[in-house]
């Protein structure tokens, strides 16, 4: 989003070091500030939480048609036949149909700067690549509608809210009470745009925590366990969202681990994840890497077949298979922001029949719900 001067902030990215992988290095990750590009209208030099108002519209190529939007690729030798001039001589340029609906907006309570322990308080770059692809998906498709959708490492939960004005049921979850209590106050700010029967709770996923994660049965021991009822309905879940989770080896391991579990029961799911590769130098290949992707890649047999990625993958014997998706043919819906060059975004499925042999992921673990 646009900074004070009208252009986005470019900062430090999270700068994934062996210091994030080593828990004698956890003074170190909290005292690590670091910053995202996200920071729509914060004051200059503003620390501490903000509520901005990120504001989405529906795009030019996405048309509302009789009662619901389509999208139409323009195409340009077309665009040149239609132009005209009109009775002055000036260009008569076809105008689209205006909806009521063609803008809204939504309030997020997020900070300017974290600790790296803290990102989630953070509005990164993917989630709104990822707010695009699930808007796109809700405007012109019913693909989304009544369904159960969880997401993971959700921080503000922008996306799950989105999600929400269609989805039956959608779990935001992360770790930690104060980002889920942050996630729990942007909810609150846009409850009155959410239909009433939609229900959405902020809950606690650990991917490092022991599984199943800690419920309740009546007393609840803190505002954001899992009560059985949630928990069960998890298995119902057929959507899976995440972005900007991979920046940490250890933390892709992690939560490699728990998709397993969550993928190879219930009902069928299909997981979109959108990540930022963030480039470092390394001192171990003397070259500029991509921190954290080749982990990734590791765990993600690529159905379109990719020869860099494909040692690592047979290694693995890969649980998962994902497409990567052409961010190019999805519009941008979230205002002023820039979608960058190193935002990625897959359709990742569970492989059931390779899964019994997979021994990358939560080896000896009952992966039961
Ligand atoms: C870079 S932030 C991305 C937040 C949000 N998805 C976005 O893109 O704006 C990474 C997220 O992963 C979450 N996370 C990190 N470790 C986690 C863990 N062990 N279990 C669950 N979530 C975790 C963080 O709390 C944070 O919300």
């Amino acid at each position: 989003m646009d900074g004070d001067n009208g252009q986005p902030h470019i900062s430090p990215p999270i700068q994934p070091s062996p210091a994030m992988n080593s828990s004698e290095d956890g003074q170190k990750e909290e005292e690590d500030h670091v910053m995202s590009e996200i920071h729509l209208g914060c004051p200059p030099k503003f620390s501490g939480s903000f509520i901005s108002h990120f504001t989405f519209s529906i795009p030019p190529d996405v048309e509302y048609i009789g009662s619901k939007y389509e999208y139409e690729v323009v195409d340009d030798s077309k665009q040149h036949q239609e132009v005209s001039v009109d009775d002055d001589g000036d260009l008569a340029l076809p105008r689209r149909k205006k909806n009521s609906k063609d803008k809204f907006v939504v309030d997020i309570q997020h900070n300017v700067t974290s600790s790296i322990l803290k990102v989630g308080l953070q509005v990164w770059r993917a989630e709104l690549v990822l707010a695009d692809f699930v808007l796109h998906r809700i405007f012109t498709s019913s693909e989304f509608d009544g369904i159960v959708a969880v997401e993971l490492g959700a921080g503000t939960g922008l996306v799950g809210m989105l999600l929400a004005r269609v989805a039956k049921t959608v779990f935001l979850t992360d770790h930690g009470v104060e980002i889920l209590e942050n996630c729990a106050a942007t909810l609150d700010l846009n409850s009155a745009m959410l239909p009433s029967k939609t229900s959405v709770y902020v809950r606690e996923l650990d991917w490092k925590a022991s599984w199943p994660p800690t419920q309740h049965d009546s007393a609840p021991c803190h505002s954001y366990a899992w009560n059985p009822s949630e928990f069960e309905e998890l298995e119902r879940a057929s959507l899976l969202v995440a972005a900007d989770v991979i920046y940490s080896d250890d933390l892709t391991d992690a939560l490699f681990s728990t998709l397993e579990r969550l993928m190879s029961h219930g009902l069928k799911k299909v997981l979109y994840l959108a990540l930022e590769k963030r480039y470092n130098f390394s001192l171990d290949d003397l070259d500029v890497v991509a921190n954290g992707y080749s982990c990734f890649r590791s765990y993600v047999r690529d159905e379109s077949g990719d020869a860099e990625h494909e040692e690592l993958q047979n290694r693995s014997l890969c649980a998962f298979v994902g497409t990567r998706i052409d961010l190019t043919e999805i519009p941008q819906y979230a205002n002023n922001y820039d979608r960058g060059q190193d935002v990625e975004l897959w359709q990742i499925k569970y492989a059931k029949e390779v899964s019994n042999q997979c021994s990358n992921v939560a080896q000896g673990s009952s992966p039961t719900l």
